[in-house]
């Protein structure tokens, strides 16, 4: 038995006690992409099945949350892109008797379920069936709802969303795509035809943004000497006879001929070997887009975002409603997204400004924003510089934005040289959370966790002191680390020790694109904060398309508690998910 068939008989139980359940069904998700897309795709499940249900998006579970949850009697709550790490509050104050919840996540798990619960708790995790391979909470979902009914395979394409959304395209064996159990999603999406997939340039805003400047952005492929440079990106695109505007509007990558496409994708690729780039062809991947969404929603690399942003600024249910093809809340989600990219932009120059808020010390970087930068997108602010070659990369980056009622958020971030040879973000935050009365989670690579504040001092000397610790019985220095971060590198499960792929370290440090980072940063910073004149310019025929559309949104209220038919287009409100 294939590992994934475990896991989908997991998925099928979860779906028989969904079918024979009566009542209001109780749905509780995370809210960045990954958790909005796998809300949607339940709530989507839900409505064909005839269910009703109430739907919160939430920043993080805690007991605290789980207690209030409690004082609802839910006799089914349904828990997507988290609660693996729940599972002993979970079952202190949410199971009674007749009571059932499905966690349906891929989060590390913490605890397990009792026997005498066994009855009432689905578990479906990867997991727990072994499977080490990339799957999202909204992949786990997908297997969920796939398994209620087979129609649900147009809901895939949002599987492919959330996976996107959680940072799971890697290069794998020359091709950089999805991988492991994703694939069963991206053959479901296309086959319904919700997804298309081709293989492209991997450059970010291939229908967002004006070519120039797509190209001054593109930090991953980088482009020695263009990437960070609008000036540099528009004398390229002039030698190489690609128009940058047709009539008054700039060019996106989607608007080029296949013939300027190949002129461009060599003009990378010489680039990249003049500026001694190794694997210089690897600009080449899987593009996946949504046919059916607005023009700039419809790259799931893109969309993603965009649900991320929803999220972040307090407004999931308009990436809900996305999902559920409401389409005047693509108008809503243009504006929010122009807000997200500003605060980022925001965020990123005031980190490079201030370099005294970045400390360096021998096993880690710690970035700590105060109150500068939101506590909703410093875990941004971690992804991008610890990608961003300005932060060393053989150790792993922790960062710190106040947060309400006298908590800190940290976000923690390793690259993936660290996680393959044993680094365990997941462990160490939670271990050093727990010990100073906060809480956290997440994966490998990737983890947070909220902390008083007062604690966060602490927290850092003690994230020290573990990363120094070899061999006390709870961490062990993993052999096989390679000279260069033996130092740094001191935590991990025996059962986690992998052989180091010298490949993908060599890909890992390509594909930072060191050299040019700061300006690129800096160009992102400047260009989201102020806009440059240029792109106000390319912006403008935007700004005119958006209040054109303003009509139609305003008649939004009216029609918002309309279900319309079988496209389930439906708008979610703020109230619709509390
Ligand atoms: O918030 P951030 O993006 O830094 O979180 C990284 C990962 O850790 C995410 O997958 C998130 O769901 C998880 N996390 C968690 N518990 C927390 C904070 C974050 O499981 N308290
Ligand atoms: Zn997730």
């Amino acid at each position: 038995m294939r590992k994934i068939d475990g896991m989908i008989s997991e998925a099928r139980k979860a779906a028989v006690a969904i079918r024979n359940f009566q009542g209001i069904v109780r749905i509780v998700s995370h809210y960045d992409a990954d958790g909005i897309a796998a809300a949607s795709i339940i709530a989507l499940a839900l409505v064909r099945e005839g269910k009703q249900f109430r739907l919160s998006i939430i920043k993080q579970l805690s007991e605290g949350r789980i207690k209030e949850l409690s004082n609802e009697g839910n006799r089914l709550t349904i828990f997507t892109d988290l609660g693996s790490g729940h599972l002993k509050s979970i079952q202190e104050h949410l199971i009674f008797p007749g009571a059932k919840v499905l966690v349906l996540d891929h989060h590390q798990v913490k605890g397990e379920i009792l026997a005498e619960n066994s009855e009432n708790i689905i578990h479906v995790n990867p997991m727990l069936f072994g499977i080490n391979e990339n799957l999202s909470g909204a992949g786990v979902t997908y297997f969920l709802a796939k398994e209620l009914d087979p129609e649900n395979i147009e809901l895939g394409y949002l599987g492919v969303v959330g996976a996107v959304g959680d940072s799971q395209m890697g290069s794998i064996e020359e091709r950089w795509g999805l991988s492991g159990p994703n694939k069963e999603i991206l053959k479901d999406a296309k086959k319904s035809q919700k997804l298309s997939v081709s293989n492209g340039l991997r450059i970010w805003g291939k229908y967002s943004r004006p070519l120039h400047k797509a190209l001054e952005y593109s930090t991953d492929p980088c482009i020695p000497g263009i990437s960070g440079s609008e000036s540099a990106s528009v004398q390229f695109l002039n030698e190489l006879g690609i128009p940058l505007k047709s009539g008054s509007e700039w060019r996106t990558l989607s608007d080029l001929s296949e013939d300027e496409k190949r002129v461009l994708a060599s003009g990378i690729i010489k680039e990249r070997i003049r500026g001694d780039r190794k694997n210089a062809h690897e600009i080449f991947g899987d593009v996946y887009e949504i046919p059916d969404h607005p023009p700039e929603f419809r790259s799931a690399e893109e969309f993603a975002t965009v649900l991320n942003a929803c999220g972040k600024l307090g407004k999931p249910y308009v990436g809900l409603s996305m999902c559920m093809r409401n389409p005047q809340s693509f108008d809503d989600a243009r504006n929010l997204l122009s807000d997200y990219r500003k605060d980022i932009g925001k965020a990123i120059s005031w980190m490079n400004r201030n370099k005294d808020a970045i400390k360096k010390t021998e096993r880690c970087t710690y970035m700590l924003a105060g109150d500068r930068v939101s506590e909703h997108i410093i875990s941004n602010i971690a992804s991008i510089f610890n990608k961003s070659g300005l932060v060393p990369e053989d150790r792993p980056v922790f960062a710190f934005a106040d947060a309400e009622e006298g908590k800190v958020k940290v976000s923690a971030r390793a690259h993936d040289i660290l996680v393959e040879n044993g680094m365990n973000m997941e462990r160490l935050v939670s271990i050093a959370a727990s010990r100073f009365g906060g809480e956290g989670g997440g994966h490998r690579g990737a983890a947070g966790a909220t902390i008083p504040k007062e604690a966060q001092d602490m927290f850092i000397s003690y994230i020290e002191e573990m990363l120094g610790r070899t061999n006390d019985g709870l961490f062990q220095l993993d052999k096989t680390v390679p000279l260069t971060i033996q130092s740094n590198l001191n935590i991990n499960t025996p059962e986690e020790q992998t052989l180091v792929d010298f490949q993908k370290e060599v890909r890992t440090a390509e594909r930072s694109c060191e050299a040019t980072s700061t300006e690129v940063l800096t160009s992102i910073a400047n260009g989201d904060e102020n806009g440059t004149a240029e792109t106000e310019r390319g912006q403008s025929s935007a700004g005119s398309e958006r209040e054109e559309r303003g009509s139609t949104s305003s008649q939004r209220g009216k029609e918002s508690e309309k279900m319309e038919g079988k496209g389930l287009v439906r708008y979610f409100g703020p109230k619709d998910v509390q």
